[in-house]
C-alpha cells in the first residue's frame, strides 16, 4: 500500500488569523476519517506557532518553507532549524525555485541547509526542477543532476533515503499548467533511478512528491502514476475544501 506525502506550501499567504481559519476549516474536513495519508501544512513563519498549537493533537504535520543552516547566531531575519523543531515542524523545505530565483539560493547554501535539517532528525523537502527554455533545450536531466549532486554533497550516506525530494518544474509553479502525465512519470522515475544507483540507496526508500499547479482536477491522474509518492501544492492548498479532495484522492489511489 503506497503511503502518500500530500503537502501544503502556503507560500507568503495568509495572516495568523487566515492561517488559524485555513487549518481549522482543513480539519474539519479531513478528520471525519482515518488517514493513511501523511499530511503536511507549510504555513508561513509568523503562523507556525497558531497552526501548531491547533494541530498539536491531529495527525496533521507542520512543516516550515525556509530555516538557515546554522543553529543561532548573528543572522538578521533569519531562523535556525533548531527553532523550527521547537516549534514542532518536522519538515522544511528547502530550495524551491522562488527561493533560488527571487533570493539567490545557490546550491551551496541549499547544501548546507540540507545537512542541517538532516542532522537535526528533521525531513528535508528539496525542491528541484528545471526552467521551461531548459526542457526546450533537452536539459532537464542535467539541471537535476546538477541540483542533486551538488545538494548532496556533503550528506551522510545513511541520510539519503530520509531526503524528500520534490520535482516542481519551473515552468509549472503557479501556472496552471501542470506537467503531463509522461513528463511527470519520466522524470520522477528518471531522478530515482539516478539518486538510487549514484548513491547506493534503495529505490523503494525513496520519496519523490510533484509540484506545479497540482490542484482538484488533475491530482488523480499525477498521484496515480507509479514514481509519484505525493505532491506539494501550492495555490490549491490555500482553499481546504480544494486540499482535502487531493488528500482524498491520495487515500483512494493508495488502496487501490
Ligand atoms: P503551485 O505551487 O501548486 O501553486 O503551482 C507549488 C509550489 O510552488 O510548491
Amino acid at each position: 500500500m503506497k503511503k502518500f506525502l500530500i503537502a501544503g506550501n502556503w507560500k507568503m499567504f495568509t495572516n495568523v488569523f487566515e492561517s488559524k481559519i485555513l487549518v481549522e476549516t482543513l480539519l474539519a474536513e479531513i478528520s471525519k476519517k482515518e488517514m493513511h495519508t501523511t499530511v503536511l501544512v507549510c504555513p508561513p513563519f509568523t503562523s507556525l506557532c497558531g497552526v501548531a498549537e491547533i494541530i498539536k493533537d491531529t495527525d496533521l504535520k507542520l512543516g516550515a518553507q525556509n530555516c538557515h543552516f546554522e543553529e543561532k547566531g548573528a543572522f538578521t531575519g533569519e531562523v535556525s532549524p533548531q527553532m523550527l523543531q521547537f516549534l514542532g515542524c518536522e519538515y522544511i523545505i528547502i530550495g524551491h525555485s522562488e527561493r533560488r530565483t527571487h533570493f539567490k539560493e545557490d546550491d551551496e547554501i541549499i547544501s548546507k541547509k540540507l545537512s542541517a535539517i538532516l542532522d537535526l532528525g528533521l525531513t528535508p523537502i528539496l525542491c528541484i526542477g528545471e526552467t521551461f527554455e531548459q526542457r526546450m533545450n533537452n536539459l532537464t536531466n542535467d539541471i537535476l543532476t546538477n541540483q542533486i549532486e551538488k545538494a548532496f554533497e556533503n550528506i551522510k550516506k545513511a541520510h539519503i533515503k530520509k531526503v524528500v525530494i520534490a520535482y516542481e518544474p519551473v515552468w509549472a509553479i503557479g501556472t496552471g499548467i501542470s506537467a503531463t502525465s509522461e513528463q511527470a512519470q519520466e522524470t520522477h522515475s528518471w531522478i530515482k533511478d539516478f539518486i538510487s544507483s549514484k548513491y547506493e540507496a534503495n529505490r523503494e526508500d525513496l520519496t519523490v512528491l510533484y509540484g506545479g499547479s497540482m490542484n482538484d482536477k488533475n491530482c488523480h491522474e499525477l498521484l496515480s502514476l507509479a514514481d509519484v509518492d505525493g505532491g506539494l501544492i501550492g495555490g490549491a492548498s490555500l482553499n481546504a475544501e480544494t486540499f482535502a479532495t487531493i488528500i482524498e484522492n491520495a487515500e483512494k489511489i493508495s488502496k487501490i
